[in-house]
């Protein structure tokens, strides 16, 4: 049997190929266990502690709405609203929420933060995103690709990546579609891909996992084939506003249009973005970028969004019941099945 208690959530490498498909099998359950009403609460009394950096409305609500289900309470610390990164270090803050949670999340800039927290936390430390990794929005998407994929095992699924691969989600899909022995296309210039050791470490994976990996600049190479599309931001959190120009100047030809999909081949091929996403400029942000560039959308077009082939919002609420996973799997400790029987 495979005991996840006690385990820190920081990077999609801290978990074994079999670790991270038990986490995504108990979503599942948990996920048809809410919906048949058969939900047991196994982390009552339980307390979460939420450190945010950077701002979130997925990842905050996921872990706040999956811990209520499971009987849990969490307390939310904005970049703001802590004393951390300000008068207190990470070291010090985590040696007291230690004291006082069951298991912290953190989502920040730094890596090496979340990494910190968890030497010294003394409790299960989940990394929500940092601008290396955001593992828990592996478990949605590969969740969401099972659930679309006609039954088929991860290792049967192509998935191409297009866009800013320099980046958490680019990162993450890589060595989670190498874990996971998974047919992973990394679509973009060549400047924005992975950097190196994140290759070498996702081609070493894949030696072992049989996983194909390809990166290419050549959207029509890349996506031929492939079950699913995905693509993220063009500039994240975190990155000066003055990105904005050079990304979009490279990644014009990245975007993801009805083109890009007809070049699968595949008539029933899906899109998924692990949101916020530029589909139709219709946000501030969007607005600015659409006065000085005259674009309509930006890494997906709003037809390709609003499509059938789009299934970016069973994504998102499959955020909710993975991080529900994670949650049960490392602070419940019992072993139980979700709806309380085994
Ligand atoms: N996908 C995702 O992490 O969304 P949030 O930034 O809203 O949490
Ligand atoms: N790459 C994006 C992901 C948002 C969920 C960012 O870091 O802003």
């Amino acid at each position: 049997a495979i005991d996840l208690t006690g385990r820190h959530f920081l990077k999609e490498l801290d978990f074994s190929a079999e670790e991270f498909r038990r986490l995504i099998d108990l979503a599942a359950e948990l996920k048809a266990a809410k919906r048949a009403g058969t939900e047991v609460a196994r982390l009552r009394g339980r307390n979460i502690a939420l450190i945010f950096e950077k701002t979130s409305t997925r990842t905050r609500c996921a872990f706040e709405v999956a811990a209520a289900d499971q009987g849990a309470s969490t307390t939310y610390l904005d970049p703001a609203g802590s004393q951390m990164g300000h008068k207190e270090s990470v070291k010090d803050t985590v040696r007291v929420l230690g004291r006082m949670f069951d298991g912290i999340e953190f989502r920040g800039s730094r890596q090496a933060d979340v990494e910190e927290l968890a030497a010294h936390a003394g409790v299960p430390v989940f990394n929500g995103l940092t601008d290396d990794w955001h593992p828990t929005q592996m478990l949605a998407d590969v969740l969401t690709m099972i659930e679309h994929g006609r039954g088929r095992p991860p290792a049967e699924i192509a998935f191409a990546y297009l866009g800013d691969a320099r980046n958490n989600m680019g990162n993450s899909y890589l060595v989670t579609g190498a874990l996971l022995g998974m047919d992973v296309r990394i679509v973009a210039p060549r400047q924005l891909w992975p950097a190196e050791p994140v290759v070498a470490q996702a081609r070493a994976l894949a030696d072992g996992s049989g996983a194909r990996i390809t990166l290419t600049e050549d959207v029509a190479e890349g996506v031929r084939g492939a079950d699913f599309v995905t693509t993220d931001v063009w500039v994240s959190m975190g990155e000066p506003k003055e990105v904005w120009d050079e990304r979009i100047a490279l990644l014009g030809p990245y975007a993801v249009t009805m083109d890009v999909l007809r070049a699968t081949g595949k008539p029933a091929v899906k899109f998924l973005h692990c949101l916020p996403a530029f589909h139709d400029l219709g946000t501030a942000v969007g607005r600015e970028i659409h006065a000085r560039h005259g674009l309509t959308s930006l890494e997906v077009t709003d037809e390709v969004f609003e499509s059938a082939h789009s299934v970016v919002f069973d994504e998102a609420e499959n955020r909710m019941h993975t991080i529900k996973a994670v949650l049960v799997a490392t602070l419940a400790g019992d072993g139980a099945a979700p709806d309380g029987t085994a």
